[in-house]
C-alpha cells in the first residue's frame, strides 16, 4: 500500500508510478467531492507557508484554494530575507518550526531540494528552472478525463522550447507512467542528453517510449500536443533568438492536422502568449510583429483545447499532493 506522508514532492522522479497514480484518483476523489459541495477538514490545524521568487496565477491559488477548501491555514510569503540576509538551510530550519509543509516557487532546482534537506517538513515544488512536478500531475489527470485510454497507451507530444522545466516535467512524468512521449523542438533547444538517457531507462521499465526529433510530421497519430510558452520566466532577454528558432514549431491548426487524430487534444500549462493582448505581449508585438507565439487563438480557442479543464485541475491535483503528504 502506498503511503507518501511526510515526504517531499520536488520532482516526479523521485516517485513510483503506483505513487503518481495514487496521487491522480485522491485528486479525482477529491474533485468529485469538492463538486458535490462538500467541504473538507483533511488538512484542519496545518499551516502552509507559499514561498515564491517567481509569479503565479494558478499555482499560487491552487495552493491557497487547496489549502482553505480542507482547513488549512496559508501564508504566502514573497519578500522573505532568504537568499538574501538568511541562507537558505537557516530559512529551513526556521519555517520548519512553523509550518507543517513548504511549496517553493524559484529559479534553482537546488533551493528546492535545500528547503527540503533542512526544514524537516515536506517541501512541494511549485516550479523551479528545472521542472514542474504538480503541473505534470494536472496533465496526466486532464488526459485521463478526456481520452479514452490508460496513460500507458497514449501517445503524448510536447512541442517548442525542449530545455525549459515543462520539457522535462513532461518527459519525466511520462516516462514514470509508460507513455509515448515524443519531445519536437528545433535541435538547439532539444532536452538535455542525460536526462533524456536517464529517462530512456525509466520507460525501458514502464513500457514506455521517449523521442526526441525535430521534425513536425512526427507529431502524426498523437493523442495529446502541448506546448509552453517560448521564453521562460528569467528568460525575458531570449524573445528574439526564440521566435527565430520556435516560429517552425508554432501549434496551430496544420499541425493539429498533422496529427490525424480527430480526437487530439491540445494543452498548456499557461500562461499563453496565443493573443498578445497582455503587456509583455503588446511589447513583443510591437518590436518583433507577431500577433501570436507558441500557439494560434484558434487552436487555443478550439474545441480540442482542454487547457482551463487543465487549469482547474492544478488545483484538485495540488490538494491531494498536500494531502497525500501531510496526512498519508
Ligand atoms: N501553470 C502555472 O504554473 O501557472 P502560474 O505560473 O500562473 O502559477
Ligand atoms: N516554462 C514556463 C512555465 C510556466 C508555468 C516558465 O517557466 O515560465
Amino acid at each position: 500500500p502506498v503511503n507518501l506522508r511526510g515526504r517531499s514532492f520536488l520532482t516526479l522522479k523521485d516517485f513510483t508510478p503506483e505513487e503518481i497514480n495514487y496521487m491522480l484518483d485522491l485528486a479525482k476523489d477529491l474533485k468529485a467531492k469538492k463538486r458535490m459541495g462538500l467541504k473538507g477538514k483533511l488538512l484542519e490545524g496545518k499551516n502552509i507557508v507559499l514561498l515564491f521568487e517567481k509569479t503565479s496565477t494558478r499555482t499560487r491559488c491552487a495552493f491557497e484554494v487547496a489549502a482553505f477548501d480542507e482547513g488549512a491555514n496559508v501564508t504566502f510569503l514573497t519578500n522573505s530575507q532568504m537568499g538574501k540576509k538568511e541562507s537558505i538551510e537557516d530559512t529551513a530550519k526556521v519555517l520548519g518550526r512553523f509550518y507543517d509543509g513548504i511549496e517553493f516557487r524559484g529559479f534553482k532546482q537546488e533551493t528546492v531540494d535545500a528547503l527540503a534537506e533542512h526544514s524537516g517538513v515536506p517541501v512541494w515544488n511549485g516550479l523551479t528552472d528545472l521542472d514542474h512536478p504538480t503541473q505534470v500531475l494536472a496533465d496526466f489527470l486532464t488526459v485521463m478525463e478526456h481520452i479514452d485510454k490508460p496513460l500507458n497507451k497514449v501517445k503524448f507530444v510536447y512541442v517548442g522550447d525542449g530545455r525549459n522545466n515543462m520539457g522535462n516535467a513532461l518527459m519525466i512524468g511520462a516516462a514514470k507512467m509508460g507513455m509515448d512521449f515524443m519531445t519536437v523542438s528545433p535541435k538547439e533547444l532539444f532536452p538535455n542528453e542525460d536526462l533524456v538517457n536517464e529517462m530512456k531507462e525509466v520507460a525501458k521499465e514502464t513500457g514506455g517510449t521517449i523521442t526526441i526529433t525535430d521534425n513536425i510530421d512526427d507529431v502524426k497519430n498523437a493523442d495529446v500536443i502541448y506546448t509552453d510558452v517560448w521564453v521562460s520566466m528569467g528568460e525575458e532577454d531570449q524573445f528574439e533568438e526564440r521566435i527565430k528558432l520556435l516560429k517552425p514549431y508554432q501549434v496551430n491548426k496544420e499541425m493539429m492536422d498533422k496529427t490525424e487524430n480527430p480526437d487530439a487534444i491540445f494543452l498548456h500549462c499557461l500562461p499563453s502568449f496565443h493573443d498578445l493582448e497582455t503587456q509583455v505581449g503588446k511589447e513583443i508585438y510591437e518590436k518583433f510583429g507577431l500577433k501570436e507565439m507558441e500557439v494560434t487563438d484558434e487552436v487555443f480557442r478550439s474545441k480540442a483545447s482542454k487547457v482551463f479543464d487543465e487549469a482547474e485541475n492544478r488545483m484538485h491535483t495540488i490538494k491531494a499532493v498536500m494531502v497525500a503528504t501531510l496526512i498519508g
